[in-house]
Formats: structure tokens, C-alpha cells, sequence
């Protein structure tokens, strides 16, 4: 049985869509059985739609400052999919301890930058300012502290000279389609998930 995987967006959805791409291996040991957005005008949406993958926004605007208002709708989903691990693709929402800890182990992110360094927002132009000679991503195990949590995998790219941030932001983005495929499934074939059902 494959695991039953759910990918949480905020954009544009460009990892979303190398997930589900990969999922459709028979080999593969994942499915991505539901794609939630925090923003209802998320492009990654209709991606997920149109590559026949079921996909709902829950605005976190509808829920103002209640954040774990918010958190208990993404998962009151997450239970009806009977969905077992969860996938942070560019979801640039924080999520609270409540929810972390209720997905402890079945919860991964990708980051652009070779963790534990450049966390945060605006990694490439950071590494640029930095004189960087070497970029790339991470995927992780999600933790309460942001960008923090242990690594699975990381990619590394080379910063050429005359590099722009938008150029090496395509070759790092291009690095995150490869690898966080590759990590989800060998995080599943690890057998690395806790035991049991994830919380009902
Ligand atoms: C990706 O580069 C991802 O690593 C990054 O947002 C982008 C989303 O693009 N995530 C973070 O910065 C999280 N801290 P996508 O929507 O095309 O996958």
C-alpha cells in the first residue's frame, strides 16, 4: 500500500507538481492524495487540479489571528483523506507547536539554502550579498523552530560568477525538483515514519 501523502502550498506549486510527477511511478512509495492551500488564489491549485489531484484553499485570512483555528481545518482535512505524511512545499505560513507536534515525524519541508544555514526568507539574494561559492537546498523533518528539524537530504549548487538571484534561484529550484522526491521516498522506504496511524 502506498503511503498516502499531502502536499501543503502557499504559491506556485513548482515542488507540488515534481511530487506528483514522481507519484506517478507504480514504484514510487508514496501518493499525493490532497494539495491544501493557505491562499485561495495559489496557482499550485489549479496545477494539482488539472493533474487530477484533489486540491482545496483554507484561506488563513478567513481565520484572522486564530492561527490554530486555521490549523485544525488544514487538519480535519488531512483525517477525512486518511492522509499519513504531509509535505511543506513553498507553504510560507508558520506552524504552531499544536499542529507540529500532532504530525511529529510525518511532517517535511524543503528550504533553499544548505541548512542550518540561510534560514528564512530571501535565501539566493542573502548568498549573493554573502560572496557564497556554494548554494543549494534541504529537506527536513519540520520541528517547532523554524527552518530547523533534521535533515534528510540536501542538493548542492555551485554560484557562478555573474550570478543573479534570479538565475541562481532557477538552478537551486531545478535541484529542489530532483531532491525532495528522492527524500520522500526514501524517507517512506526507511520505514521511518512513527509507528501506527497518524493522529485521529
Ligand atoms: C521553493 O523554492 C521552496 O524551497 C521555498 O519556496 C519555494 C516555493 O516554490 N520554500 C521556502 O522558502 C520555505 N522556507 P514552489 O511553490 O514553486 O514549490
Amino acid at each position: 500500500m502506498k503511503t498516502r501523502v499531502a502536499v501543503l502550498i502557499s504559491g506556485r506549486g513548482s515542488n507540488m507538481a515534481a511530487l506528483i510527477e514522481a507519484a506517478r511511478d507504480p514504484e514510487f512509495p508514496g501518493e499525493i492524495a490532497l494539495v491544501i492551500s493557505n491562499r485561495a488564489d495559489a496557482a499550485g491549485l489549479d496545477l494539482a487540479r488539472r493533474a487530477g489531484v484533489e486540491a482545496i484553499g483554507v484561506p488563513s485570512r478567513d481565520f484572522g489571528q486564530n492561527r490554530e483555528a486555521h490549523e485544525r481545518a488544514v487538519d480535519a482535512l488531512l483525517l477525512q483523506h486518511r492522509v499519513e505524511l504531509v509535505c511543506l512545499a513553498g507553504y510560507m505560513r508558520l506552524l504552531s507547536p499544536w499542529f507540529v507536534d500532532r504530525w511529529g515525524g510525518r511532517l517535511l519541508n524543503i528550504h533553499p539554502s544548505l541548512l542550518p544555514a540561510y534560514k528564512g526568507l530571501d535565501t539566493h539574494a542573502r548568498v549573493l550579498a554573502a560572496g557564497e561559492r556554494e548554494h543549494g537546498c534541504t529537506v527536513h523533518l519540520v520541528t517547532t523552530a523554524m527552518d530547523e528539524g533534521p535533515i534528510l537530504a540536501q542538493a548542492r549548487v555551485t554560484v557562478l560568477p555573474g550570478d543573479n538571484e534570479a538565475a541562481l534561484a532557477a538552478r537551486v529550484l531545478a535541484q529542489e525538483h530532483r531532491l525532495y522526491p528522492a527524500a520522500l521516498a526514501q524517507y517512506i522506504r526507511d520505514k521511518a515514519l512513527p509507528d501506527g496511524q497518524p493522529p485521529r
